[in-house]
């Protein structure tokens, strides 16, 4: 069963501001999923159906579009979302031993969150940086080239 989630205030203005730019109330929809995480701790099914009902769009195509993004956490997670991508070129540029010293540094695995609430570490196909691979995100900043020696100076950043 969903449970229903009142979109944030702030979420509704945000929106609204925005309509008279946009062609069609729809194609605010993902630009409104990743705003909602500004006041909304994730894209539940509640909070989808909500937002579907402000854009006018069914809730199982917010669900479909939302699936396609990693940017568009489904599931609790911390304050910064670390995203390591180890797709062919990262993997083969060593993308494992920056994920196993983040692992190490974390005291998680990747599916998981900090103890404290401030990272969840997660593995994606691809970020499109595939020439500067390995390559790493940290909520919506990348960084390229990543070495397991940068990880202390990239969460620093996050902080
Ligand atoms: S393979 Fe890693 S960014 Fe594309």
């Amino acid at each position: 069963m969903t449970v229903a989630v009142q979109l944030h205030p702030e979420l509704r203005k945000w929106v609204e501001e925005r309509l008279a730019r946009y062609p069609t109330r729809r194609s605010l929809l993902v630009p409104t999923l990743m705003q909602a995480q500004k006041y909304h701790d994730y894209a539940s099914p509640g909070l989808m159906q909500a937002v579907g009902e402000l854009l006018e769009v069914p809730a199982s195509e917010v669900m479909s579009v939302a699936s396609f993004y990693t940017l568009i956490p489904k599931h609790p997670v911390g304050k910064h979302v670390i995203q390591v991508c180890h797709n062919v070129s990262c993997y083969l540029r060593g993308c494992d031993e920056v994920i196993a010293h983040l692992e190490e540094r974390l005291g998680c695995k990747v599916g998981e969150t900090t103890e404290d609430g401030k990272f969840t570490l997660v593995t994606v196909e691809c970020l499109a940086a595939c020439g500067s691979a390995p390559v790493m995100m940290v909520d919506e900043k990348l960084y390229e080239n990543v070495r397991p020696e940068m990880v202390e100076q990239i969460l620093a950043e996050a902080d």
